[in-house]
């Protein structure tokens, strides 16, 4: 089966921080495969931006042996880096620019993409410079990457001065857990069949699950993540979004903001989490060294090379929404890096039937559940009660309907950075974080952060390729329930 691949327009894509970590993992293999499946005209220029001095030539070499490594067919390698080019250029320093601005007004028809793949203190002086340069016009983009500073103040002074130069729809905030498939597929789930809305309420529903597991540690990345920790990198933006999209009325339409109003709606209804409630609701740790896929694994200080450090690199969460249809319905989420499992996902847990007529107690038959895979195996699965076959008597046995989308089309899902980058050329932003998401995501987390710093507590440690601190479990079993294992 093969779907229909629209064209975009020809277009310039300007990644600065073109050397780093996201541009060479995520963002340029995206974008060989589009181009290896034709979708990306002839005329388009890709362009790496850094401040090494390299050249066109050294840059493409670095990026060929990264996507070598990715198992990219070398015959469709040498199209994809000719239209790929590297220009050395600092945020904070004039020289370049000009000569810079020029190469790119050598394309005036073409869309322009500005994507910030670098550390967000330096998104002002960049949206500045380009606009100095006049390459903030009407056919121009910017993208920045989250975390969108480090709380709302910080966020606030990057959306006001990137707001002085490129306009709201001109700017795509980008998380790309939203341009997952399964993510998508939640709407669709959701909305475009009668089975699941009229029970997805308070009424039938008894609670969420949000988990999105690594078993990476923080790699090269340190510089960077200890700096952020995961309530900001991973919580702020990746699990609240999903539990947005879990948590969402039905909008009118798919129109971007029809989308992102409900959204917003959601972040917030959010009831607080702050003073004493921080170390009631929230779990914290970070990892010692431990196993991770069978290796044995250093902890995160040594990672740091001995340094102290505070950083959590797990977080747990009871969050609640105070609304009609999600009142009193917990939602707990979980993220964390050296887990044992690479495994993202979204569980929804149905309510218990009311009586049992099998003899045995209502609280041992298993709640029915719908588990959204995000990763790594993308798919669905509701696992029901059913007659145990055969025999013997009317025993139940609760059993999954599963399908993997892998399995069920025949197809493997594109990377979320796949869409997502399209959609920003295409100029369709319904995938993308508003200001005021980004606004209130930030409301909610900031007297998280001010609590933790405030108990003067260390987050609590958890052995590598653990599920992180016991107190996690704790978090859920106090509920009388607890976090969902994949084998269920
Ligand atoms: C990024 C975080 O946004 O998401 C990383 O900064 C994390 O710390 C990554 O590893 C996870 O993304 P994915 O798509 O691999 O689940």
């Amino acid at each position: 089966m093969t779907a229909t691949l629209y064209k975009v327009e020809p277009f310039d894509l300007v990644i600065f921080g073109g050397t780093g970590d996201l541009a060479l993992r995520k963002l340029l293999p995206a974008l060989f495969h589009r181009h290896a499946d034709g979708q990306i005209p002839a005329a388009s220029r890709i362009i790496g931006v850094a401040r090494e001095k390299l050249t066109d030539d050294a840059y493409r070499a670095q990026l060929r042996e990264v996507l070598v490594r990715k198992g990219a067919e070398p015959a469709k390698l040498d199209a994809f880096l000719a239209q790929v080019d590297y220009r050395p250029l600092d945020a904070r320093k004039d020289d370049g620019w000009e000569a810079f601005a020029a190469y790119i007004k050598g394309q005036p028809e073409h869309v322009r993409v500005f994507y910030m793949s670098t550390s967000p203190e330096l998104y002002v002086d960049i949206c500045h410079r380009l606009a100095g340069h006049g390459l903030n016009g009407e056919g121009s983009r910017v993208v920045l990457e989250k975390p969108i500073g480090r709380d709302l103040a910080s966020a606030n002074r990057i959306n006001d001065l990137v707001g002085e130069v490129f306009s709201e729809s001109q700017t795509f905030r980008i998380d790309h857990y939203l341009g997952k498939e399964t993510v998508q597929n939640l709407l669709a789930l959701r909305f475009g069949n009668a089975l699941f809305e009229p029970l997805w309420n308070a009424d039938h529903i008894d609670h969420v699950q949000i988990t999105v597991a690594e078993t990476l540690g923080i790699g090269r990345r340190a510089g960077y993540y200890d700096h952020a920790g995961a309530l900001r990198d991973m919580v702020q933006n990746h699990l609240l979004q999903l539990l947005c999209m879990v948590a969402m009325e039905a909008p009118a339409s798919l129109a971007p903001d029809a989308v992102r109003d409900e959204k917003l709606k959601v972040l917030r209804s959010l009831k607080p989490i702050a003073g004493s409630g921080v170390s009631q609701f929230t779990v914290r740790g970070q990892y010692r060294a431990g196993v991770a896929e069978g290796q044995a694994v250093p902890g995160y200080a040594e990672e740091l090379n001995g340094a102290k450090s505070d950083t959590e690199t797990f977080v747990a969460l009871r969050a609640e929404i105070e609304n009609w249809r999600w009142a009193g319905v917990p939602f707990y989420l979980r993220t964390g890096k050296r887990l044992p499992q690479h495994v993202s996902e979204i569980v929804v847990a149905f309510k218990r039937v009311p009586h049992s007529i099998f003899g045995t107690k209502v609280g041992t038959l298993a709640q029915d559940k719908l588990v959204l895979r995000l990763q790594p195996d993308e798919g669905v699965k509701l696992s029901v009660n059913i007659k145990d076959p055969g025999p013997g008597g009317m025993r139940l046995r609760h059993v999954p309907l599963d399908m993997s989308f892998a399995e069920a089309f025949g197809v493997t899902q594109p990377d979320a950075y796949e869409r997502l980058l399209l959609d920003v050329v295409r100029g369709n932003p319904t995938l993308f974080m508003r200001r005021d998401e980004v606004e209130a995501a930030w409301k909610w987390i900031d007297p998280i952060l001010a609590g933790w710093a405030a108990s003067g507590e260390a987050p609590r440690p958890y052995a590598s390729g653990s599920w992180g601190p016991s107190a996690s479990v704790a978090l859920i079993e106090r509920d009388g329930r607890t976090w969902h294992e994949d084998s269920e």
